[in-house]
């Protein structure tokens, strides 16, 4: 199988599945407990059909969207993940330029293995996401580095104030950064590609951080970090402090009752992020997609509402803008191609589904995002 035979997400997660090693893999596939919200998350948009207008005439689709002022060429933006180098020792310049090549925005991760600053060169839009410490030196220390390095959007992500239960990698012993003892070694020796480019390329490490997580004493499970390191007892007050500080366009990921989206609002918020962080965290929490209309509703056009979780298809993209979605993120369905192709992988990727969100979107005869809306779909049940 090659990048030519990836036509959707399941066969660049095929690919992807050859080459990683198999920790790595489930470590991206994987999500928590049962993984129950992680497969309502795609299923929910079945729930939905798209009610197409004809004879409408659209030659030509413009489906940039604008959202927290930022302009993108495309109604769907790469949504922040960690440890991007260890999927493709390419990492996160193969993602971020491959967004900027495209016109569509990247996310930062704080768990990110290539510095800010080095990211903030590719042009394009960007945002910074944010996980709040138990340290507030480090926190505001990051904050003033984001501020230098030019970050527009700052994005709190609020879900992942502990650990979620990720079965696979306890079962795989997933932990950062990899020790390559003979033990590591014959887990990874199957995949001898991948270990060779890990071992050729630049040391791991997760510069965001700047060595407050440390690498040398042994190795760190991502669940470990979030549960010491992550500030627990994080409030509405915490969030209050961080946006005067901030001092500009502020956006909360990880948001699913609606009520919380008001409040996030009223805080002076220009964006929430409909998000359960792809199932990884609350096995049982509402898939986005079931709760986005609720949402849109609650904060009545006063923040942009964006979406991730579950995203595979343009129709799916197609369906959360017609409910009213400003724009939506997408995490697996970027990281898959990252980990078989690198930048090739992503671009060819964003192609596809750039491709399928303007013929779904000329399908349905809208012309531009704005055509779209809720007398596009019908649900099924009542
Ligand atoms: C491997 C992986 C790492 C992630 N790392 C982060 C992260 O560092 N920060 C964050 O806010 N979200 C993180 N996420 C969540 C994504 O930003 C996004 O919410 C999620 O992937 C969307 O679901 P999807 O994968 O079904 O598209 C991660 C997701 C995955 C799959």
């Amino acid at each position: 199988m090659r990048l030519t035979d990836c036509h959707n997400f399941h066969d660049f997660r095929a690919l992807a599945q050859r080459r990683l090693p198999s920790p790595i893999f489930n470590y991206i596939d994987g999500a928590a407990d049962d993984e129950a919200t992680y497969r309502r998350n795609t299923a929910a948009f079945e729930d939905v059909d798209l009610l197409p207008r004809v004879l409408r005439g659209t030659p030509e689709v413009d489906t940039s969207v604008t959202v927290m002022g930022q302009k993108l060429a495309l109604p769907f933006y790469l949504s922040p993940t960690a440890l991007q180098r260890l999927f493709h020792h390419q990492g996160e310049r193969a993602v971020a330029g491959a967004a900027s090549k495209f016109g569509t925005m990247f996310g930062v991760s704080s768990l990110g293995t290539t510095s800010l600053e080095e990211v903030r060169k590719f042009a394009g839009p960007q945002v910074y996401q944010f996980y709040f410490h138990k340290d507030r030196g480090l926190n505001r220390a990051m904050m003033a580095r984001a501020k230098a390095a030019g970050v527009d959007v700052m994005m709190l992500t609020v879900d992942s104030i502990t650990g979620g239960n990720r079965e696979r990698d306890k079962r795989t012993g997933f932990s950062i950064p990899f020790r390559l003892t003979l033990a590591g070694m014959a887990q990874f020796a199957i995949k001898p590609r991948w270990g060779i480019n890990y071992l050729l390329h630049e040391k791991f490490a997760l510069p965001q951080l700047d060595g407050h997580v440390d690498m040398g004493g042994g190795a760190v499970s991502i669940g470990r970090y979030f549960t010491e390191m992550l500030e627990p007892t994080l409030n509405w007050d915490d969030l209050a402090g961080m946006i005067a500080d901030w001092n500009g366009p502020f956006c909360l990921k990880g948001v699913i009752h609606p009520d919380d989206a008001r409040r996030a609002a009223d805080l002076g918020c220009q964006g929430v992020v409909l998000s359960n962080h792809g199932g990884r965290q609350l096995d049982g929490s509402r898939a986005t997609f079931d709760g986005l209309a609720e949402v849109v509703d609650a904060v009545q056009g006063r923040v942009d509402v964006m979406l991730d979780s579950g995203i595979q298809r343009g129709t799916h993209i197609v369906k959360a803008l017609s409910l009213g979605a400003k724009a939506v993120g997408i995490g697996r369905a970027y990281l898959f191609p990252l980990a078989a192709a690198g930048q090739a992988g992503v671009e060819r990727m964003i192609g596809l589904l750039r491709d399928e969100v303007i013929r779904d979107m000329r399908l349905m005869g809208a012309a531009k995002v704005a055509d779209l809306g809720r007398d596009n779909i019908r649900y099924r049940r009542p």
